[in-house]
């Protein structure tokens, strides 16, 4: 090629590698990181895309130069010069693109492993999925369970993932990490947050109708408000282990995901609203407890208008303590009488 050719060439690949760069940059592909993870993942993800629009830019000036170069001439008909292939170039176009996936591969790898590490004293909170709601173990004397994710911020934090029916999938934007809920199987994510404030856990794995409303909220907070929640939930301030309390239970079971309740604020309509169990229970012709016992560990037995069956877990004999179960039978039973 002559000097003026290679320098038109140049200039195209620069414009290009610009271009793509503008686009890359300044979009924001990624929600801001706030566990080190996250941090990790960002720099795979940046260090693939640079050699990305690198190789893009002078893919796309090679062919903007041929394309203006090589034109053919309109009245020209003949053949094109007759090419046996260019050794030297396939040996160029074969090692670079060789060297640079193993580069990605080599430093994706050592990510992954980096992501999987936290040292030998993480702090373990057990994660249980179920249709469609999420419940948190937070270790210690005695356990805590809640429907809040609360981290410490800058400890690594090991969680255990569970599923009680279908496959759901753990998923926190800005924590980066993923991971599949299996049933049967135990499945582990490593989160170390960086950053304090709150974040959503959303549910990734279409996992049934109220696959969308599946969300929990997350918050990272300092030691010593992850110290005092823990101990506040001990006090049943909350939903801790064994707090029977109707309220508690409906939250940390995840009702509100899939019903409309009036007391207790939700309107979700995947499954019946719950504002009219008395009406229900009159039609079905049984008292109005045994009917909601009914419906919560059996719910199939008796579909509300309009609505499938085996949509609605029928877990809960095994995952709610009886007094768990007597303790929101009582407070949706509660919530017809002030509901009128
Ligand atoms: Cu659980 Cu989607």
């Amino acid at each position: 090629m002559r000097r003026g050719s290679i320098v038109r060439l140049v200039v195209y690949g620069v414009l290009s590698g610009v271009a793509a760069s503008l686009v890359a940059v300044f979009v924001p592909w990624l929600p801001t990181s706030a566990s080190e993870e996250m941090d990790r993942i960002e720099f795979v993800f940046w260090f693939t895309t640079v050699i990305c629009v690198a190789i893009f830019a002078i893919v796309s000036a090679v062919i903007i130069y041929s394309v203006l170069k090589f034109r053919v001439a309109p009245e020209d008909d003949t053949d094109g010069p007759p090419i046996h292939g260019h050794t030297g170039i396939e040996i160029v176009w074969t090692a670079v693109p060789a060297v640079l996936v193993t580069a990605i591969s080599v430093v994706s790898a050592i990510v992954l492993a980096q992501n999987d590490d936290l040292g030998s004293n993480p702090l373990r909170i057990s994660v249980t999925a179920q249709q469609f709601a999420w419940r948190f173990e937070y270790p210690g004397e005695p356990p805590v369970t809640s429907g809040e994710l609360v981290l410490p911020v800058g400890q690594g934090v090991k969680l255990t993932l569970h599923s009680l029916d279908v496959i759901h999938a753990f998923w926190v934007p800005e924590f980066g990490q993923k991971s599949d809920a299996v049933p049967g199987i135990e499945t582990t994510l490593a989160i170390t947050p960086t950053r304090m404030g709150s974040y959503s856990l959303v549910c990734t794995e279409l996992c049934g109708l109220g696959h969308s409303t599946m969300r929990a909220a997350v918050r990272v907070v300092s030691r010593d408000d992850y110290e005092a929640y823990l101990a506040s939930e001990r006090e049943g301030g909350g939903a801790g282990e064994g707090a029977d309390d109707g309220e508690s239970v409906f939250a940390t079971a995840g009702c509100g995901s899939c019903h409309a309740f009036g007391p207790a604020g939700s309107d979700a309509e995947v499954g019946p609203s719950l504002d009219d169990l008395a009406g229900a229970a009159e039609s079905a012709g049984q008292p109005l407890d045994e009917f909601v016992s009914e419906s919560i560990v059996d719910p199939n037995e008796r579909l509300a208008e309009g609505y499938q069956g085996d949509v609605m877990p029928n877990t809960y004999d095994k995952s709610l303590s009886e007094d768990q179960l007597d303790g929101l039978v009582q407070y949706l039973v509660d919530g017809q009488a002030n509901g009128g």
